[in-house]
């Protein structure tokens, strides 16, 4: 459980930590590469933990110092343990990298968070063009790839950003030229990109909707610093908004925060990008974040929707959200109707009426972005908030509770 005690305004200086999005694909790609690789800025999530546990069941040994991860990659085995499949959507990243290195893999399909249907087909047809044989058996996919994975012309119908990274870990060792029409354009992908080329591959386009891949023999560990989280960014940004607060964040990227400006201003904070650095001030009372429509990149990312619905739901008039990406990425709206917040949904829209004050109140968190954003309610609200279900929240930010104490906010792990 999470326990807060609004309302505490924040002010200080918060460093934020390297990309979960970034360093589960990079953990993926760690497979494919004879030899170790040392990666920094590795956040210190259970989502990183499960993914090491995937690489050691596979015949991996890792080692982690701080936010130092290195990887020895000498896989033993082909196939990933139904329980750590379940506990994470992006395993299925490591099917592209497994079949590329063993030839073979097998695997449940994959968990998560809840946020809709989450169907892979997009991932298994554009392997199928790479030469992968997948079917089902009992309830697990099994996939092989008899003559080897070569080059193909692949065109998502979706900027899916697993399916993307999925062909780009299958593709980077292979036979022949690989391209992808579609691509998702994420950082994230870029991010992995600039590993694999470090590593001998040779990726072109990567964080552009076409990507180019020329597959190459083998590849070697390297070394490779982990992006900076621009969720974990913008989720302490709208936790000082909703304080009236005043913070500054170190060691990100601010190219990759420009598309998430658009409701800090609207609200009437003052956003000031200082190099690596980004400082917000927030005006006392925010105004309505106004109209968000997630999209993929460089729209607004749905995984920002819900903590700045939280700023919206204090925030003086009207906001309108469209979300686009995932059917079922509301449920943080019946927790912050709890504690005083109104808001309306209908399937992709929600309507919110900003309220002068929210009050603290007992409620669970039921996904990753939608738990952050009950933080960040609470944090702006008055008396007591505790939240429940907080293991979705570890998944993905680390030490939420120390960071945001430093900053002056009351709260505690109960
Ligand atoms: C990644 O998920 C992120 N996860 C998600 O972050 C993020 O919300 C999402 O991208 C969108 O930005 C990781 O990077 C580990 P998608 P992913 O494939 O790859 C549909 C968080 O909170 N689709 O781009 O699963 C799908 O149903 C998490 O950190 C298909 O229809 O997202 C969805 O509607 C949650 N068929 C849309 O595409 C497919 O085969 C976007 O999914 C694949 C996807």
């Amino acid at each position: 459980m999470i326990i807060i005690d609004g309302p505490a305004r924040l002010s200080g200086e918060i460093p934020v930590q390297g990309a979960k999005n970034s360093t589960l694909p990079l953990l993926a790609a760690a497979l494919l590469c004879k030899g170790q690789t040392v990666l920094y800025n590795c956040p210190d999530l259970s989502d990183v933990d499960t993914a090491v546990k995937i690489l050691e069941h596979l015949g991996c040994s890792c080692s982690r110092t701080d936010d130092r991860l290195i990887i020895d990659s000498a896989p033993t085995r082909c196939d990933v343990p139904p329980d750590l499949m379940r506990e994470m959507r992006s395993s299925i990243v490591f099917l592209g990298a497994i079949l590329s290195r063993c030839g073979e893999a097998k695997m449940c399909f994959p968990g998560g968070c809840e946020l809709g249907p989450r169907p892979i087909d997009l991932h298994l047809s554009a392997l199928a063009k790479l030469g992968a044989e997948i079917r089902e058996e009992g309830g697990c996919l099994v996939a092989r790839a008899p003559g080897g994975i070569h080059g193909a012309y692949i065109s998502l119908s979706f900027p899916s950003v697993g399916a993307t990274e999925n062909v780009m870990l299958a593709a980077c060792c292979s036979e022949g030229t690989t391209v992808i029409a579609n691509a998702a354009r994420e950082p994230e992908i870029a991010d992995l990109a600039r590993y694999l080329n470090r590593c001998g591959g040779r990726i072109y386009g990567a964080g552009e909707s076409c990507i180019i891949i020329d597959g190459v023999q083998e590849l070697y560990g390297a070394e490779h610093r982990v992006m900076p989280d621009r969720i974990a960014a913008v989720t302490y940004m709208a936790a000082a908004a909703v304080t009236g607060g005043s913070i500054t964040l170190t060691g990100v990227d601010n190219a990759h925060i420009m598309p998430m400006l658009s409701p800090f201003e609207e609200s009437g904070c003052v956003v000031r990008p200082l190099g690596g650095a980004l400082n917000l001030m927030a005006p006392q009372r925010l105004r309505a974040v106004k109209h968000i429509r997630t999209m993929p990149y460089p729209g607004f990312p749905t995984d920002a929707q819900p903590v700045v619905m939280s700023m919206a739901a204090v925030g003086e008039g009207t906001s309108i959200f469209v979300e686009n990406i995932f059917e079922n990425r509301y449920k943080h709206a019946a927790e912050l109707a709890r504690m005083g917040a109104s808001i309306k949904l209908e399937g992709k829209v929600a309507v919110v009426e900003g309220v002068e004050a929210l009050h603290g109140a007992p409620v669970t968190a039921w996904d990753l972005r939608g738990g952050a954003a009950l933080v960040v309610a609470g944090l702006a609200a008055q008396g007591r908030t505790e939240i429940t279900g907080t293991w979705h929240i570890r998944r993905g930010y680390e030490n939420i509770t120390g960071r945001l104490a430093d900053l002056g906010a009351r709260i505690r792990e109960g």
